[in-house]
């Protein structure tokens, strides 16, 4: 099924227990503040640009939100911006680094402790990194960040989505995927770092991941999939230079908000007609077909049991062991 978001236009009614009114995202059109009461958001980076601008919209539909930032000073302002522009007061931090295995797995424990429920989350935090950085647990960053993290995070809380279904999972990527591949030869860039390969890379990882979870989940009523949101006007690449500051200047005048991009997500987070649309890609708000190398369906399990023997200590899910 070929699935199109007119951007400007409606969210639709929201999944999640009560689907009391029908939205219109019409300009101009007054939307419900009520059409996702009853169903929790977790959204990462939800601090900054698209996240933020994803968690205002989940908000102002009602839903509980919860933004993860690694900083508590940034994390509280956006609270306090995100509580005033949704006039939705269910809005709340935590706050977890998502390149360390520990931090995200104590987010979850204390996630699913708090709440209970989960019924969109929303892997969105990501960061491009010039230089090899190595994180706490010796991995390489980005790779850490935008995959492994994120990897973790839902496998944590995959029973509480489970339990909580019809229920969705959303990955933002980058289009910059079309231009990656994965190096099993070298996942971590130690042989050979660049920033915009270890980028590219991780973010075809996060197609490569949303495909093979999609297949895993098939049956439970959870959905999982990517989104690429387009060229936005945000924080991110800002202090980049090289293939990658020239990528972002040629990409200057198709530049849009982040609350232009964050309609894609909000619409694939409540949209009814998605609820059982799985493992698909969308590029601003339309289903697209992603690159040939993300439906190596090969390349997509070696990827996961990579990523599962990388996080191996930490992968038991929360609601089992809770
Ligand atoms: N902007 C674009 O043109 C574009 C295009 C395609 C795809 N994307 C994707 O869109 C997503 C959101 O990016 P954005 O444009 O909104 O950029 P952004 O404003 O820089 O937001 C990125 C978010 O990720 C968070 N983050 C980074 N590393 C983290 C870590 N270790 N632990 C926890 N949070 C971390 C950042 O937190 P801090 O504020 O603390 O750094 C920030 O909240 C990313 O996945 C990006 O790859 C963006």
């Amino acid at each position: 099924m070929m699935v199109t978001a007119n951007p400007k236009s409606p969210i639709g009614t929201a999944c999640g227990p009560t689907q009391r009114t029908a939205i219109s995202g019409k300009r101009g059109q007054k939307r419900s503040m009520s059409a996702m009461n009853g169903t929790v958001c977790l959204v990462t980076g939800g601090n900054s640009g698209i996240g933020k601008a994803t968690a205002i919209g989940l908000a102002k539909l009602g839903a509980t939100v919860v933004i993860v930032s690694r900083d508590r000073a940034k994390g509280e302002a956006s609270l306090a911006e995100i509580r005033s522009k949704s006039g939705n007061q269910n809005v709340e931090l935590m706050l977890a680094d998502l390149s360390s295995l520990q931090s995200v797995r104590d987010l979850a424990r204390d996630f699913a402790v708090k709440y209970r429920q989960l019924h969109v989350l929303v892997n969105n935090a990501g960061i491009f990194l010039p230089k090899r950085i190595r994180t706490v647990d010796g991995l390489e960053a980005t790779f850490a960040t935008n995959h492994l993290g994120h990897f973790l995070l839902t496998m944590l809380l995959i029973d509480t989505l489970k339990s909580n279904a019809p229920s969705r999972i959303i990955n933002v990527t980058s289009s910059v995927h079309y231009r990656s591949k994965i190096n099993f030869e070298d996942l971590q860039g130690e042989k050979k770092y660049g920033g915009f390969r270890a980028y590219g890379q991780s973010k075809l990882a996060n197609v490569l991941f949303t495909y093979e979870l999609a297949r895993r989940l098939e049956g439970t009523g959870v959905t999982a999939n990517a989104l690429h949101p387009g060229v936005v006007r945000t924080g991110f690449g800002t202090d980049v230079f090289g293939v990658m500051a020239v990528a972002l200047r040629i990409q200057a005048p198709f530049v849009m908000s982040a609350a232009k991009a964050a309609k894609a997500a909000i619409w694939l987070a409540s949209a009814p007609e998605l609820q059982t649309v799985t493992g698909k890609f969308f590029s601003k708000g339309k289903e697209k077909r992603s690159s040939k190398e993300s439906y190596d369906v090969e390349a997509a399990q070696r990827l996961w049991e990579i990523s599962e023997e990388l996080t191996r200590k930490q992968v038991r899910s929360v609601a089992a062991v809770e």
